[in-house]
């Protein structure tokens, strides 16, 4: 049995995860030991380029929406004279939260427990009773921690608590995923400003994030997972709706799965999904063929039926690593809470370039997945993690078309292989071990 590494011996630098991270498999122990969940907590989500949050929703000065940093709770602010700003949600008095809200308006923020009080930009700016600290007592020497790097790439904001990644532009690390993101705001009309987050539902997974990063870019698992959808749907709906071209030989299919470099991958459903029209493949949906009628009298029938084939998704599954994920027209983020504890959160968009009928369709469909097959996916999840409980049964398989030789590299570098293709797991994995081989050296602005 490969023994699981402890403590001390895991930080050592020279420690070495070749034993863990394995050609076609990976050990239980990324994925059930506390001691590797911590060092992630600084070796990935504080070291490399992490998303935080998307423009459209801190359009206007003075706002803010509360993330986290992995585990590091964080307020992501702009500020009066409009600059962007990650603050550590954490009061330098004691340790409180000076915001306990999600999202808001607001120019300060004054903790509940004793009443310091912090401007949007970081400023420590009042405190209560200060006479009692001294005379060398400064409030400037107790502003708020911040997250020095913050980067945007076309409307989603990234940061990075590592100089050594926060100094290299943001497009270095997405690489070619960037043009996949560039393609993402071409279907949503081409001008990333008029795209609007439109709310989130929330999943609290008892798992580890990793589980979820797993799934981002598994083509295997939807005619299994998801059998029920796509019966249900075949039943009562007949052939050629929805998600049905996953059903069957799925590797013949034109859909295929990318390694990106930096532990990005990306799923390519279009040729299946974009085949006939999108909109007609859909699933019923209250309100829909009013919305379609009105549309036509309001705009042409070529104008409306162009409109309604952006409402059903990109058809990408794009996978940023290591915590956000394109998924139709919506996009995901993964926050780890503890080693068996995750948030994921699906962030819907809507478009100001598009009319309400639009938008109210589209979050119908950004309702549909989550409701109908995020729960086999976190279900999931859950029993993969529990599974990895058992000591004795030590290996997660990652080999699938590692050796039938299909792999083929383009002069970016960029795999693709076919869409069930274990690649996404195997690349990631490759970025995890790169990044878990060294300690950073991590600042706070
Ligand atoms: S912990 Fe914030 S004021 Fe005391
Ligand atoms: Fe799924």
């Amino acid at each position: 049995m490969t023994r699981t590494p402890k403590g001390a011996e895991l930080e050592d630098k020279s420690f070495c995860w070749d034993d863990r991270v394995q050609p076609g498999r990976v050990h239980r122990s990324l994925y059930v030991d506390r001691e590797v969940f911590d060092l992630e907590q600084r070796r990935i989500f504080g070291a490399t380029w992490i998303y935080l949050a998307h423009e459209s929703e801190l359009a206007e000065s003075d706002t803010f929406v509360a993330r986290r940093l992995g585990p590091r709770p964080i307020i992501v602010t702009r500020d009066h004279k409009g600059m962007l700003h990650a603050l550590i949600n954490r009061c330098t008095h004691r340790g409180a939260a000076v915001c306990r809200a999600t999202a808001g308006k607001a120019r300060y923020f004054t903790c509940g427990y004793h009443g310091w009080t912090f401007s949007n930009d970081g400023a420590c700016v009042d405190i209560p009773l200060d006479d009692a600290y001294g005379p060398a007592f400064e409030k400037r020497d107790r502003n708020l921690g911040r997250v020095p790097f913050l980067a945007t790439y076309r409307g989603f904001i990234f940061g990075t608590l590592n100089p050594k990644k926060g100094e290299q532009p943001l497009t270095d690390h997405l690489g070619p995923a960037a043009d996949r993101i560039d393609e993402w705001i071409a279907h949503n009309g081409g001008d990333h400003t008029k795209i609007r987050v439109a709310g989130a539902q929330r999943f609290l997974v008892n798992g580890n994030w990793k589980c979820i990063y797993d799934n981002a870019g598994d083509g295997y698992h939807p005619e299994y997972s998801h059998q029920s959808l796509l019966r249900m749907t075949q039943e009562r709906h007949g052939e050629g709706m929805d998600l049905d071209y996953f059903a069957g030989g799925i590797d013949a299919t034109p859909m295929y799965s990318q390694a990106l470099g930096n532990g990005h991958t990306f799923i390519d459903q279009r040729p299946c999904m974009f085949e006939s029209s999108v909109f007609d493949r859909q699933r019923p949906q209250p309100g829909r063929e009013a919305v379609a009628a009105e549309l036509i009298r309001d705009v042409g029938e070529q104008r409306a039926k162009a409109q309604l084939e952006t409402v059903p998704g990109a058809g990408m599954n794009l996978s940023i690593f290591p915590s956000l994920l394109f998924i139709g027209n919506q996009f995901q983020v993964i926050t780890p809470l503890a080693v068996d504890r995750t948030d994921l959160s699906w962030f819907a968009t809507s478009r100001d370039d598009m009319p309400s009928g639009v938008n109210t369709l589209r979050l119908r469909t950004q309702e549909d997945f989550p409701m109908f097959g995020e729960v086999d996916d976190n279900a999931n999840f859950e029993s993969c993690f529990d599974g990895m409980a058992v000591p004795e049964m030590e290996w997660v398989d990652i080999s699938r078309h590692l050796h039938t030789g299909v792999e083929k590299v383009d002069e970016a570098g960029v795999v693709t292989a076919p869409v069930s293709s274990d690649l996404h797991m195997r690349s990631y994995y490759k970025e995890w071990k790169r990044l878990m081989s060294s300690e950073p050296e991590l600042v706070l602005g």
